[in-house]
């Protein structure tokens, strides 16, 4: 931005004021007389209002032909204007075109959705995709503000991995000087070494999963914030996790309201996302869905329609807790009380939208989770170091992971992951 440029979000302080604007023409109507120019500067849009009478004929003629995402320095006077999403409009004094923009591929009419995917690169400027990644910006700060006031220390784990976290099968191998890695599925195992070193600990970055789920709540590269805390039981992780999503909801709705209803989301069921979480075990659930008559059976995982009927009658977010053990990761802690069940929990989204986090007690027994660890079938030699967490001073320790993505879809309403991510990687889908 040149040095005496005024943003459009700032511009409600400057009414009365002559300023310049840079930025892209989003849209033009013309009445022959007047030509409105919708202008966007990434903090705003703002209308521009150029009269024929007032203007010396070359600036009109440029107001009159300028095309739909040229790039373009506008010098106007701000006035109030209460219909304006902004609050102020520009009376246009000159319009100069830095770079003319020719046949832009997004038009208003409706594209589909390989179309715009393949245009991603453009389809950011567009006003809904522009407001989602705005409130995905807002999230990933109130994320990281909130456990940082709550004492977490980030420590980042690496992406580079000799092992598995989540599972053997949605591993992306890679070669790693002569040494077979790969990219990591979560930060979890990492984040116990990090919280042994300081009590509450998170990190928060890309994850991969070669999933082979063509669904829209899959991604391939997706990102994660995991918080993991020392001396903490499955209910202590509960609460902090429906604390913490209470805590990130409020914040994203003070701060992206407009965003929020340029979406057109449902900003009520948003304001009810207030702890406690209605909490329920694994078999309440399991038992839901035969009664909702669905085929589903003991000992499986939910799938998407599963985890969409159990939404039905929740009003907020819910818990899923104490999943069969065998599905679900090496490192869960078995519950005393039912030696097939994990102390594990899930929470789901409602309105549909199913897992948002998954999270659970670990196994703190250095002999049982050798044992786990020769059950899945994983080599022990690769998670020595992790063995050592419990040689060296083992504690009951819990985290939880949320997925980016999984929140932002729920919280801004929007149906597919794709659209929440400025660079969606999906089964069959590497570019842009
Ligand atoms: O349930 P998951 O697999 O749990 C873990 O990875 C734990 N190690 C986290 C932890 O305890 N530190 O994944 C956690 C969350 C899910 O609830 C979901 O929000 C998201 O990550 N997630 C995905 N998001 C988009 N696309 C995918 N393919 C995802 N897989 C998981
Ligand atoms: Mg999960």
């Amino acid at each position: 931005m040149s040095r005496d440029a005024t943003r459009i979000g700032a511009l409600e302080a400057r009414i009365g004021e002559e300023v310049l604007l840079e930025g892209w023409l989003y849209n033009r109507r013309s009445s022959g007389k007047l030509e409105f120019l919708l202008v966007r500067d990434g903090s705003g849009t703002v209308q521009c209002v150029a009269a024929k009478a007032e203007l010396p004929g070359d600036v009109f003629a440029r107001c009159s032909t300028v095309t739909q995402e040229s790039s373009v320095r506008v010098r106007g006077l701000v006035r109030a204007d209460k219909r304006a999403p902004s609050g102020v409009e520009l009376t246009l004094r000159d319009l100069e075109i830095l770079s003319p923009s020719h046949e832009y591929p997004i038009t208003p009419k409706e594209h589909g959705p390989d179309f715009l995917l393949n245009h991603r690169h453009l389809w950011i400027r567009s006003q809904q995709q522009h407001a989602i990644l705005r409130i995905r910006h807002t999230l990933v700060q109130a994320c990281r503000n909130w456990l940082d006031e709550e004492g977490f220390t980030l420590a980042d784990a690496p992406i580079f991995t000799p092992s598995a976290c989540e599972g053997t099968t949605t591993l992306f191998e890679t070669e790693y000087f002569g040494e077979k890695a790969y990219l990591t599925q979560s930060g979890q195992l990492y984040n116990e070494a990090t919280a042994m070193a300081f009590g509450k600990s998170y990190c928060f970055g890309p994850t991969f999963r070669a999933e082979k789920s063509k669904t829209r709540r899959h991604l391939i590269e997706f990102w994660m914030v995991e918080p993991e805390v020392a001396f903490a039981a499955l209910e202590d992780v509960m609460r902090l996790i429906e604390r913490f999503i209470e805590g990130i909801v409020g914040r994203v709705l003070a701060a992206r309201r407009v965003e929020l209803q340029i979406l057109g989301r449902d900003l009520a069921a948003l304001e009810r996302v207030k702890a406690p979480f209605p909490r329920l075990s694994y078999e309440e659930a399991a038992r839901t869905l035969r009664e909702r008559g669905l085929p589903f059976e003991w000992g499986t995982d939910f799938g998407g329609t599963d985890e969409t009927v159990l939404t039905e009658g929740y009003d907020r977010p819910f818990f899923v807790h104490r999943f069969p053990a065998a599905v679900k990761a090496f490192y869960m802690k078995r519950d005393p009380l039912d030696e097939r069940l994990s102390l594990s929990c899930d929470l789901l989204a409602p309105e549909g939208y199913g897992e948002i986090v998954g999270g659970g007690e670990r196994e703190d027994d250095l002999e049982r989770l050798v044992e786990r660890i020769g059950e899945h079938r994983l080599p022990q030699e690769a998670f020595e170091w992790y063995l050592d967490l419990r040689r060296y001073g083992s504690v009951p320790h819990s985290g939880f992971g949320m997925g980016i993505e999984r929140a932002l879809s729920w919280i801004a309403g929007i149906e597919h992951v794709r659209e929440t991510i400025p660079f969606p990687r999906m089964l069959n889908r590497l570019k842009p």
